[in-house]
């Protein structure tokens, strides 16, 4: 579609609707050549708001009849909008529109999948479906009655509860749905297809049976059982920690195989891309596992944050978005294993979120603008919404969070609120002052915290300066920081009573620890107080003490991902100046400690533990400590150290490789999986060596697996040898395809193998496979795992003579019309663009031009290309 010169739309220009729709009558007939949507709205004029004429919104539809109180009305209608003048204050609109699903590529509104047609509305895709105020403050009590022919579509659902249903002439049948909840227009949903469903039911604290039931794809009943599982442990913690009851009949999971994102928690009737529902050992991996738990538990938990208190407009997006990742991060680490999902948690948000927050997209959790909203579904809106949240219960305690969450829901329940009602719920709950917080939501950028340590020997004291700063920010007020620290003496024992929670509130402060005998070394940020970088000038020894010592597990994580990280900063910058890297013998013996211990460090640990301390940086976070980044000098350092470690710890590896194997029937337990994660960790290392022995083991490994996990790590591994000639890894590749081409989820892993090698030739192999059977341009799974995966692999979409850049732009301006949701997505590939040297830089902005140069580019991509070029 083409687009006029796109619209900023800003958070200061809010004002309330000029009419509101109590009730919401739809009724579809889909037939083969279009769906016939009628509407049937109960609206009145808002009496807050001085007279206007109606304007609703629409996009694709075709209008068939207007009338207002059964009369035709004048109107006036664009592409995009339908305007009525002269309303009586209360009155009934009915609207009847063709909408074409089976030709919607989008995704957005309602399409068509293999098995049927589905929708997704948020933000903004119920105005693809019929005319209406598509804003979410404007919220209406809903009935829907669906008609479709009977043998084709033999499931038809809607949200809330089946209230009648029959058979048509022609083969067709009907069924009508009543949702008693009052909601916004993008929690709608409706499903038509042929689906299988596992049904089961959850009682609720208070007594109350909900049905619960999980649609998928017919002949994937077996791969069901563990999101039914999730859902129900959902509904138990949420009711444990928050006091939190279904609310519903009816609870409905629907999957879907195309789909632009993980879930959307329609009310009553979520639907699921495929990736977060369906599971099984043998084809899903124990982070599929984990991250279904994560994803079902996310969207459940939506139903009270997001629906039964919702957003006023999408600049509050955080609202539901950061509390609901808070939620279900709480909820995994409960269900897992809390000290690993801490650190993961922060893997991501360095990886992905400080990256966003450095570049041309950064914005703050609560945007003030946007062109597009569906752009600002992102890692700063989620996972750093998630640790603001996570802030405030760290500033007021658990039972104060607990608290104000209550007060939250006294106060808001049935409506759509801001950012600010929610922060104030919390400041009653707890007479906490948060004014100088509400930093967090305003201000785009990540604030760094340099922290000087001085120890005085004559008045035993320590004392800590503290000095914050975020560039980003459009003015230099300081942020209300919370800083976790303690002091751990020289030979690793933590000092009593120095655990304390600082709070910074000025752009330089000074702490003082009293009698402290000898010099100390400080624990800084622990459990990741706040979403900053930490500067504190450790020396390697010190470093090491706290790898050893911490009582702080993702501290101690820390501790060692501080010294890799100075490592290969250093190693990138002797290879970059032709010189051979120097890799300290202490860096290796705290490496096998871990791998000798295996028990952990600390009071705490494990498999999963040392599995996550031995895993460096990765490049995409260590790229953003660089002022130019060397992709090549980076990627060759990186991978020099993993090559060094193997080398010096080969018996370590080989003997805990034998050692880990899990006796028991797979489970996703998170012990297992602590094993599993630790022994592939092994194998992966040892691959470095590439001698033939390794490759045989990996290859046995692969064959003989019983579970996709392990099957999977080996594939990975072996994808990833650099040799041109690796027989074992042809044949890994050949097996892996012809055993699972028919399970599309397995299929995208086969691609993202693939797509993310570090070998020289994987730009050749991602477009060779762009033409493969395996690939399909109309399914968004496909897209990330083969192409915006690729755009992810550091060192090969940035290669020097610009040929990644040139092929992301490509498939941007093959996708950008038919999917400018996941168009947009691949664009932020080129968000770090200007790191690079000048020659990259060139190229890079060759490929940007060229896509925003493109007649009739969408929306979505235009905003990004705009912004990257700045
Ligand atoms: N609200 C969904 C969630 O649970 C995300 C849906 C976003 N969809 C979109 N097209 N922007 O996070
Ligand atoms: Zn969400």
């Amino acid at each position: 579609m083409k687009t006029d010169t796109p619209q900023t739309i800003y958070l200061k220009d809010y004002t309330p609707p000029a009419y509101l729709v109590d009730t919401v009558d739809l009724d579809f007939s889909i037939e083969s050549g279009g769906t016939v949507v009628t509407s049937t709205l109960a609206m009145r004029r808002n009496p807050l708001v001085s007279a206007r004429p109606l304007v609703l919104d629409g996009e694709e539809l075709e209008t068939l009849d207007v009338t207002v109180d059964g009369a035709k009305v004048p109107f006036l209608a664009s592409a995009s909008s339908l305007t009525v003048d002269h309303l009586p204050d209360a009155f009934t609109l009915r609207t009847v529109v063709r909408i074409k699903p089976d030709g919607n590529t989008r995704l957005s509104g309602m399409y068509r999948s293999k098995d049927g047609y589905f929708t997704q509305c948020e933000a903004q895709g119920f105005r693809r479906i019929t005319w209406f105020l598509d804003r979410p403050d404007v919220m209406s009590t809903y009935t829907v009655t669906l008609h479709a022919d009977k043998a084709t579509y033999p499931i038809l659902l809607a949200n809330g509860n089946p209230v009648a249903n029959g058979e048509e002439a022609n083969g067709r049948h009907w069924a009508k749905w009543a949702d008693p909840f009052r909601k916004p227009a993008y929690l709608f949903a409706l499903v038509a297809g042929k689906l299988d469903g596992l049904f089961d039911t959850f009682t609720t604290a208070s007594g109350r049976t909900v049905q619960l039931a999980i649609y998928v794809e017919p002949g994937k009943l077996d791969q069901c059982p563990h999101a039914m599982a999730a859902l129900q442990k959902s509904m138990l913690w949420d009711e444990e920690r928050f006091g939190l009851e279904c609310d519903l009949d009816h609870y409905m999971i629907v999957a879907v195989g195309d789909f632009n994102m993980g879930a959307m928690e329609n009310k009553g009737l979520n639907i699921f891309n495929t990736k977060y529902v369906l599971a099984r050992a043998d084809v899903a991996t124990d982070v599929d596992f984990e991250n279904i738990d994560r994803v079902v538990a996310h969207e459940y938990f939506h139903n009270w944050t997001g629906n039964r208190v919702t957003c006023r407009d999408w600049f509050q997006l955080s609202l539901k978005e950061g509390l609901t990742v808070f939620r279900d991060q709480e909820f995994g680490a409960d269900l897992h294993n809390r000290q690993t999902a801490r650190i993961r948690e922060v893997r991501g948000l360095r990886a992905a979120q400080f990256p966003e927050d450095a570049g041309p997209m950064a914005h703050p959790i609560r945007p003030a603008s946007f062109v597009e909203i569906n752009n600002f579904y992102t890692a700063t809106v989620y996972e750093k919404g998630a640790e603001v949240i996570r802030m405030i219960q760290t500033l007021i305690g658990r039972d104060a969070f607990r608290a104000g969450m209550d007060e939250y829901f006294r106060r808001h329940d049935g409506q759509a609120v801001t950012c600010e009602d929610f922060v104030a719920a919390m400041a009653a709950a707890s007479g906490f002052d948060f004014t100088q917080f509400m930093r967090w939501y305003n201000q785009p950028g990540t604030p760094r915290v340099a922290v000087d340590g001085h120890f005085d020997e004559e008045t035993k004291t320590f004392t800590l300066t503290c000095t914050q700063a975020n560039p980003r920010a459009s003015d230099e007020s300081p942020y209300l920081i919370p800083l976790r620290v303690a002091l751990f003496a020289a030979d690793g024992n933590l000092l009593p009573g120095s655990e304390r929670l600082l709070q910074l509130t000025a752009t330089t402060q000074s702490f003082v620890f009293e009698n402290i005998a000898v010099e100390p070394v400080p624990s800084l940020l622990r459990d990741f107080s706040a979403p900053v970088y930490l500067d504190f000038d450790y020396t390697p020894e010190q470093l090491t003490v706290l790898l050893a010592h911490e009582s702080d597990p993702f501290n101690a994580w820390e501790a060692g991902q501080r010294l890799a990280t100075q490592l290969i900063l250093d190693a990138a910058a002797a290879i970059a100046a032709g010189q051979e890297p120097v890799w300290p013998a202490s860096f290796v013996d705290a490496a096998r400690k871990l791998l000798q211990t295996q028990a952990g460090v600390g009071n705490f640990g494990g498999a999963a533990f040392v599995a996550e301390a031995l895993t460096l940086p990765g490049e995409t976070t260590l790229a953003e400590l660089m002022s130019v980044v060397d992709p090549d000098a980076l990627h060759a350092a990186r991978n020099g150290l993993r090559r060094h470690l193997a080398e010096q710890l080969e018996g370590e590896f080989s003997g805990l490789y034998a050692g880990l194997t899990v006796n028991e029937p797979y489970a996703p337990s998170s012990e297992q999986a602590g094993r599993r994660a630790l022994r592939n960790l092994c194998l992966a290392y040892l691959l470095e060596l590439d001698t033939l022995s390794v490759r045989q083991l990996a290859l046995q490994q692969f064959k003989t697996a019983d579970n996709m996990t392990d099957q999977f790590a080996a594939l990975a591994a072996l994808a990833n040898v650099n040799a041109a000639d690796c027989p074992q890894r042809e044949q890994a590749l050949a097996d892996f395809y012809a055993k699972w081409k028919n399970e599309a989820l397995v299929v995208d892993k086969w691609l993202q193998a693939q797509s993310t090698s570090r070998r020289p030739d994987t730009l050749a192999t991602v477009k060779a496979l762009t033409a493969h059977p395996a690939f399909d341009i109309g399914n968004p799974n496909k897209i990330y795992a083969l192409i915006r995966a690729f755009g992810a692999n550091l060192v090969r979409f940035n290669a020097a003579d610009g040929s990644g850049y040139a092929f992301i732009a490509d498939q941007i301006i093959v996708l950008h019309d038919r999917n400018p949701q996941v168009a947009s997505r691949l664009a932020r590939c080129f968000d770090r663009w200007t790191k690079f040297d000048a020659g990259r830089q060139a190229h890079a902005r060759r490929a940007l031009e060229r896509v925003r140069d493109h007649a009739g580019l969408s929306r979505d991509v235009l905003e990004v290309v705009t912004r990257a070029l700045g």
